[in-house]
């Protein structure tokens, strides 16, 4: 069955970008100048998806106005001539179908994905989780969607990051039967630096199989109090095949402070009209240091 339905979890409190979150949802934070949930929606609707469904919470109304049409912006925008902002605008409301469904409580990834149960039904669905943005030049979703025409069955998206991050990540045991593919033998959440049994950590996107709903139904709390989407994925591993793939492109982590300083100075360095000056300004701020 091909995969045309993805779900977003938004409901996230963003505590590791407070103050900035405490009135404004962590995924509104732009990347130079979109919102990092419409890198997330974009990569979606280029991979082939036809459907979304975001998971939101509480304060996060800016995110359904985001993608809903601005009818005063837009006739403001067209009114003084400004066509370009006028496209950019329109364009973030006509992308694709968006529905919302609200996590009551946080209870975790697991449970935020539950919630979106009767929205999938009973076919394979992907998961793009916000805090990763990947710049690949075939966008990561459709390499794993191409990678689940061929093997039917749940696959992980990952990459290997360094021995001091194990900690942060769903890590998988896992062999390689392939090209850049991987059975996985296990996983586990956040493991201590010293247990991990690999460092091949999954990144923010999933396409997994329905089953996952009734496992996650009956899931215990894991890692953090939280009910965790890598449990459910342990267990499913039990029932049916899970497979992971090391996609091609860089992976940014905008959930974090540093993660996502980097991601604004590299998308800036790749914005045609920003370039040349934040070069020259880099440039400027770095002799001053060095100077220092
Ligand atoms: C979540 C998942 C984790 C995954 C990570 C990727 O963790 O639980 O398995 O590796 O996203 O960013 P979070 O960052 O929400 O703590």
């Amino acid at each position: 069955m091909r995969v045309k339905k993805a779900i977003i979890p938004a409901a996230g409190l963003g505590t590791r970008f407070l103050p900035a979150t405490k009135a404004m949802p962590k995924e509104m934070l732009p990347i130079v100048d979109k919102p990092t949930i419409q890198y997330i929606v974009e990569e979606a609707v280029e991979s082939g998806i036809e459907d979304i469904i975001i998971v939101t919470g509480k304060g996060k109304r800016a995110i359904e106005d985001h993608f809903d049409n601005s009818f005063e912006l837009e006739q403001n925008l067209l009114s003084k001539g400004k066509i370009e902002l006028f496209n950019e605008v329109q364009k973030s409301s006509n992308l694709v179908d968006i529905h919302y469904i609200r996590q009551k409580e946080p209870k975790g990834l697991g449970h935020a994905i539950w919630c979106a149960r009767k929205f999938i039904g009973d076919e394979p669905f992907a998961v793009l989780l916000g805090d990763d943005i990947v710049r690949a030049e075939k966008p990561c979703l459709k390499q794993m969607i191409e990678q689940y025409e061929r093997y039917n069955a749940s696959i992980l998206g990952v990459q290997t990051v360094k021995d001091e991050d194990v900690s942060r990540y769903g890590i998988v045991d896992a062999t390689e039967i392939g090209s850049r593919f991987y059975t996985v033998n296990s996983l586990v959440e956040k493991p201590k630096q010293e247990e991990a049994p690999s460092n091949l950590a999954i990144l923010g996107r999933y396409i997994l199989s329905p089953k996952i709903f009734d496992i996650l139904g009956k899931q215990e709390p894991g890692a953090g109090n939280e009910i965790q989407l890598t449990d459910a994925i342990a267990a499913l591993n039990e029932i049916e095949a899970v497979y992971a793939y090391d996609f091609e492109g860089v992976r940014y982590d905008v959930g974090e402070k540093m993660g996502f300083i980097q991601t604004t100075i590299e998308f800036a360095l790749q914005h045609p009209e920003l370039k040349t000056e934040l070069l020259e300004y880099l440039s400027k701020i770095m002799e001053k240091e060095l100077i220092k």
